[in-house]
């Protein structure tokens, strides 16, 4: 099996320091992002615009819509983990319009220099609609990452941790999967 992300890790190197940062509005990513931590043991990272989100959908589509067009990255709360000290950075996002969350997106283009070289494995909850290219939007928001192929489920899809196993395992993250 090769992967991870095309770089081979050399052989009896210590285990991989994997972080899983995501933001979740409404808790489907977090969903995911649990059932990740379960299952590769990463450290999580929940990242908070430092302004909520409206609650209403029209207003909420509104903003959205707004920040993603004009390229605004919202204030984030502090968060403690820097992706400095890891290998593996799984990033997590809700589909928002086709591409990734303003919170995500402003992670990544601060850490982006942090993020150099690394791998980054994007995971994202959808409802089915536009699928956009989350992979791609997150390759240009960190050009000098090794971006692999993302991970997509809606909020109601049975099975989540065999599903996410056969992906850990085409990324080369687990050599073989058992849940
Ligand atoms: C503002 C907004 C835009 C959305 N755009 C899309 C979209 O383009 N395609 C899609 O499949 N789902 C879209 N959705 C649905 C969310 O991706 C879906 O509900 C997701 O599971 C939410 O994840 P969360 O619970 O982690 O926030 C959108 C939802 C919102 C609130």
């Amino acid at each position: 099996m090769r992967a991870v992300y095309e770089t081979p890790r050399p052989e009896n190197c210590a285990p991989p320091r994997i972080l899983i940062a995501f933001y979740t509005y409404s808790g489907s990513t977090g969903k995911l992002a649990e059932v990740l931590q379960r299952l590769t043991g990463g450290t999580l990272t929940r990242l908070y615009p430092s302004q909520p989100y409206p609650s209403r959908f029209p207003e909420l589509l509104e903003q959205v819509r707004r920040e993603i067009h004009s390229h605004h990255y919202p204030r984030l709360l502090p968060v403690s983990e820097s992706p400095a000290g890891y290998d593996i950075i799984f990033v997590g996002t809700p589909n928002w319009c086709g591409t990734v969350a303003p919170p995500l997106a402003a992670w990544l283009r601060r850490n982006r220099t942090a993020l150099t070289g690394k791998v980054l494995l994007p995971f994202y909850s959808h409802c089915g609609g536009e699928p956009g290219d989350i992979a791609g939007a997150v390759r240009s928001l960190c050009p000098q990452a090794q971006v692999g192929p993302a991970f997509a489920a809606c909020p109601d899809e049975g099975d989540l941790a065999a599903k996410l196993g056969v992906w850990l395992t085409g990324c080369g993250v687990l050599p073989t999967f058992a849940v």
